[in-house]
């Protein structure tokens, strides 16, 4: 069984208390009911399960995949890794791990925890085949992810909003990769009583280096490109360590699409044909962590490429005291 089927927004589950609490009863709620599920219904079926990378934080220290061996004060055993979690939304996938091995432990069931990177991308090679195929290309503020985001800024002409310094290091994959892994963790299945982590991505980007990668690809199409630091809406580090172990799916076949030119050129090409359908308000951050109550209905809108410098910093900085504000 693959489940997928959660909340996967952070910024949504940082909006107010009701996103919060939407986000873990669908999630926590949704999972332990699939547990329940397999244990009456079909206990030695192997359930997948879509973690994420953002579970465990970023500590300065390696992120092993899912285990670490611990020594302490004499005595040695292998624990799970340290959960260090941004967000609700992440919160719910840690507390979705604990039930899953706690469930594996009790009832002897079999599971696989993908702990997923930031997925960029929107074609597999099934989809290519028909435009009524495409996938969906989010890139608003709450459910765009960032290398898309930064392609439909560069296709409307507004300059790539890096949260902060940029300095905030993931693991990304491309979603051709993010299919190949589901059906390779379904091909080797967790043996009954294990619960199985995997982190599933293939690079290491921080989010400075994709927006100076989109800058050079739009260049190579002939579009300029500019870059703005905006106050970064999340609580998190702006630089730090990040080196996180993701071989577990290679030594089982995972043959990577890296991020290259072609890929870049391709995104910012889908989203230079479908512009016209981008709303240009939707991409400024408007869910600030600090407060526990954040009013999307007030937009903003981001001036065109064109625009004066001194009118962009003005901008980033009512949006960095609206966030602040919330
Ligand atoms: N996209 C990423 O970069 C990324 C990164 C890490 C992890 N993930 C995880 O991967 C999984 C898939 O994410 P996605 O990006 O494809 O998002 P998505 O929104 O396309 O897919 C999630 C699906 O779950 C469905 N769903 C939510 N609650 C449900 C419920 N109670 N019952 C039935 N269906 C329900 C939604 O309708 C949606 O179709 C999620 O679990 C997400 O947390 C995604």
């Amino acid at each position: 069984m693959v489940h997928f089927a959660e909340q996967r927004s952070a910024p949504y589950s940082m909006i107010d208390r009701k996103h919060a609490v939407f986000t873990q009863v669908n999630n926590v709620v949704g999972t332990l009911n699939v547990l329940f599920g397999i244990r009456e219904f079909l206990p030695d079926c192997h359930l997948i399960k879509l973690g994420t990378m953002g579970e465990y934080g970023t500590p300065n220290i390696d992120i092993e995949e899912g285990y670490i061996i611990v020594e302490h004060n004499g005595r040695k055993d292998v624990l799970p890794f340290p959960k260090q979690p941004g967000s609700f939304y992440h919160l719910s996938k840690v507390h979705d791990s604990h039930n899953m091995m706690f469930a594996c432990k009790i009832w002897g069931l079999r599971a696989t925890d993908l702990n997923q990177g930031v997925v960029y991308g929107t074609m597999t090679d099934e989809t290519a085949l028909d435009e009524a195929l495409i996938n969906r290309f989010d890139y608003d503020d709450v459910f765009g992810t960032v290398l898309n985001r930064f392609c439909v800024q560069t296709a409307i002409g507004q300059p790539l909003t890096v949260y902060g310094k940029g300095g905030q290091t993931r693991g990304f994959l491309d979603i051709r990769d993010t299919v190949r892994c589901i059906e390779i963790a379904c091909h080797n299945p967790a043996a009954r009583g294990e619960c199985r982590v995997y982190n599933q991505f293939t690079e290491q980007f921080s989010v400075l280096d994709l927006a100076h990668l989109v800058e050079s690809s739009a260049r190579k199409l002939g579009l300029a490109v500019e870059i703005d630091h905006i106050p970064d809406p999340r609580v998190e580090a702006e630089q730090h360590y990040y080196n996180a172990k993701h071989s577990k799916l290679i030594d089982l076949g995972l043959q990577p699409h890296h991020l290259s030119d072609s890929l870049l050129e391709s995104l910012t090409n889908i989203a230079m044909k479908y512009r016209d359908r981008v709303d240009a308000s939707l991409m400024l951050p408007q869910v600030n962590w600090r407060e526990p109550k954040n009013d999307r209905r007030m937009q903003m809108s981001m001036p065109s490429r064109s625009s004066a410098p001194e009118q962009r910093a003005d901008l980033a900085a009512s949006a960095g005291a609206k966030a602040k504000k919330g």
